[in-house]
């Protein structure tokens, strides 16, 4: 056993990542892995992934790999965290099943998140049983682990509340402390959420996200199409930085302050070209995430060897999840066979 903390993150496979993950929480838990103080598990949540593209398994199957590759690019580090496939740890699914007696329809119905979510996506036939449960199975993910620490992104914080809830009933109906109470950790305020181009929320399916494999040309393309100033009509007009994508990203990408700030009052003054900008912010753009997108690049030359490290850290996990379930089921008084 360990003394260390355990962190467990994951993220559903449904296509690539994208700078947004990238700042909302895939750096976070890169430091945190390299920090040496958890214990940590990174998870594709494919399973999850499926609660609303069940009829696309496809392209779950394939964002397994995108996703594995994202991972490796930013330095996610299979010797220091274990990664692992949601839907290679049959006790998770165990669990689910009783977890959801401890939970209301009405509790579930509730959750934020999920109320979101479903305004968001128009089920034709119907919401499906598993999407309106998967925060039950969220919790499965993470009581599995015995895991307390969380990096997520806000929009998160509904499950971890959802998720201590179970553990509180679950430890005190079948009189234990097998389980244990997990926390968020969330990105620093104001850089948990980065918008896209378009000044709109960044994702997939609006159009709108930069990707960490987007190539050179892509990325400055990208840039270039931004949403700045409508006002800023003329280079010597006086510009607005709020709501100005550029600034936005230079905020959050920029390491040199001090040249951030000046360009600002350049801009608000008037005298400065968002050509000008754009490009500058470009080069900041590459700076960051040419080495992310070698990295993926040489990583995508082998993906059986990505394929192998998945297959191994989900052994592992398997390991871990399989202990915990064996210690659910004596709580239970379901083992009457003894361990299996
Ligand atoms: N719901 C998370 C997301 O969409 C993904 C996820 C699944 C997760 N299981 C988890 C995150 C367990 C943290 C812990 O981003």
């Amino acid at each position: 056993m360990t003394d260390k903390q355990i962190l467990l993150t994951g993220d559903r496979p449904t296509g690539k990542m994208h700078i947004g993950h990238y700042v909302g929480s895939l750096r976070n838990r890169v430091e945190l892995q390299n920090s040496g103080k958890y214990e940590s598990y990174i998870m594709i949540a494919d399973k999850q992934a499926l609660t609303d593209n069940a009829r696309d398994p496809k392209k779950v199957h394939d964002s397994v790999l995108q996703v594995a590759l994202d991972y490796l690019a930013v330095g996610v580090d299979p010797e220091k965290s274990t990664i692992f496939l949601q839907s290679q740890i049959p006790a998770l699914s165990e669990l689910t099943e009783y977890y959801l007696n401890l939970v209301s329809l009405g509790r579930l119905e509730r959750n934020p998140t999920v109320k979101t979510e479903l305004k968001m996506r128009n089920f034709g036939e119907g919401i499906p049983a598993g999407f309106l449960i998967y925060p039950v199975s969220q919790a499965a993910d993470i009581t599995a682990f015995k895991a307390t620490v969380i990096p997520v992104g806000d929009d998160q914080e509904p499950m971890l509340e959802q998720t201590r809830e179970i553990v509180r009933t679950f430890n005190n109906v079948y009189s234990g402390d097998i389980l244990v109470e997990p926390q968020g950790y969330f990105p620093p305020k104001g850089q948990g959420r980065i918008p896209g181009l378009d000044g709109v929320k960044m994702s997939k399916s609006l159009g709108n996200a930069i990707y960490l494999s987007d190539d050179a040309d892509t990325l400055a393309k990208k840039v270039k199409s931004m949403y700045t100033d409508p006002e800023h009509i003329n280079i010597d007009d006086p510009g607005h930085i709020e709501g100005n994508m550029v600034f936005t990203y230079l905020d959050i990408f920029d390491d040199d302050k001090e040249e951030v700030a000046r360009l600002k009052e350049h801009y608000q003054r008037g005298g400065l070209g968002d050509m000008k900008i754009k490009k500058y912010l470009i080069e900041v753009l590459e700076n960051k995430l040419a080495p992310i997108r070698e990295r993926r690049e040489m990583f995508a030359q082998n993906p059986e060897a990505v394929m192998k490290m998945l297959e191994e850290g989900s052994k592992k996990a398997n390991l871990v999840a399989s202990q915990t379930m064996r210690e659910v089921r004596h709580a239970m008084g379901v083992d009457y066979f003894g361990e299996f």
